[in-house]
């Protein structure tokens, strides 16, 4: 079964075309990036803008990469929530209009659903930990992004059991305004991690939020950290800055992610997510799952980050699940998976 995926929820406008939500016949992103690093953060009346102007040739590159037309297409699969409004009805409303004219099923899907779904499209040799064939239930999932930090039991599929979420800031959040604090530039999670490879984490110690007792995150504490140390005097490299700051993300995300598998029982742990992409967790995440036991799964880097190839692998899982809309379907800024 083919799939069209739609993705506009943010800034990436993306379309692509997946098989059995396993293999990508194409996943074509155009990022607004650029134009809104000018701002130090999305503007979202120019998101919607770029979406529009950027809709129909991503289509197009989509299908000509897949080497398909629209009749080979079973199905469009569209996120419809959560995100920027604007940025989402754009996505929907062509996903509706392709339905109609096309006559096939349109799926509406979550965003944080299909960041998860990343993690069962086919494993590549650069990214051997992601693929169908490993990632499967039962599993504890940790989706990192910009906006959410959300720890999920997954026992089956639509069947997900929210274990904690942030109580401020997402870790992506967190990335983006410390790194904004030490002038590394936007998107800052990248910026961060690249300024962390030539620093030392154990320069500075700060101080990791572990909430006892629960499953909950919490990042802002670490923000006022890093705003404070950057005040004071006889300041080290910022790359330490980095470094040190990254470290203490890392080690709260893998060590709440490792106690939830070991109290529920889970021996599989998936990452999703664009804070998923980073170098540091992901080896960190590694080397503590292989001491307790545990698999480790997380999507090629370029699948971390909103595509359009997770929004059509979750779509596809929805679809066998019968599930169809009568195009009706509408956007939603916030609705919790
Ligand atoms: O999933 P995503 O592309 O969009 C949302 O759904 O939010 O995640 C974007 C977030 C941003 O906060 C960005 O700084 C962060 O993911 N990010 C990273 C890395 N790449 C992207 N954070 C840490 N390390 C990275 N390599
Ligand atoms: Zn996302």
């Amino acid at each position: 079964m083919i799939v069209f995926g739609i993705e506009t929820s943010c800034d990436e406008t993306s379309a692509a075309v997946v098989v059995d939500g396993r293999t990508l016949l194409s996943n074509v992103v155009a990022s607004q990036m650029e134009e809104h690093a000018r701002y130090g953060g999305v503007v979202p009346e120019l998101a919607s803008r770029r979406h529009v102007e950027q809709l129909i040739p991503v289509f197009r590159q989509a299908l000509a990469e897949a080497t398909c037309t629209w009749a080979d297409i079973d199905a469009i699969a569209v996120t419809n929530r959560p995100g920027l409004l604007g940025a989402l009805l754009v996505g929907t409303s062509a996903a509706k209009a392709l339905g109609m004219a096309l006559k096939k099923p349109v799926i509406p899907v979550h965003h944080i659903e299909a960041h998860l779904y990343a993690n069962w499209l086919a494993p590549t040799l650069a990214s051997p930990n992601s693929g169908a064939g490993g990632a499967d239930y039962p599993s504890v999932a940790l989706v990192v992004s910009g906006g959410h930090t959300d720890l999920f039991h997954l026992r089956g599929h639509g069947d997900y059991v929210l274990l904690g979420r942030t109580r401020d800031d997402a870790a992506g959040e967190a990335f983006d305004k410390c790194a904004r604090l030490m002038g590394l530039g936007y998107p800052g999670g990248p910026a961060v991690q690249e300024a962390a490879e030539r620093g030392n984490p154990k320069a500075m110690t700060f101080p990791r939020a572990l909430l006892p007792g629960t499953h909950e995150f919490s990042f802002s504490g670490l923000k006022t950290s890093v705003r404070y140390a950057l005040q004071g005097e006889n300041l080290p490299p910022i790359a330490d800055i980095a470094a040190s700051f990254q470290e203490a993300v890392v080690d709260v995300l893998s060590k709440k992610t490792i106690a939830a598998a070991n109290e529920l029982g889970v021996e599989r742990i998936l990452l999703a997510g664009g804070v998923s992409a980073n170098t540091r967790l992901r080896a960190v995440m590694q080397q503590r799952c292989d001491k307790a036991g545990l698999s480790l799964f997380y999507p090629p880097v370029a699948l971390c980050t909103d595509n359009a190839a997770m929004i059509a692998a979750a779509g596809y899982h929805r679809l066998i699940a019968g599930e169809r809309d009568d195009l009706t379907l509408n956007a939603s800024a916030q609705l919790p998976l």
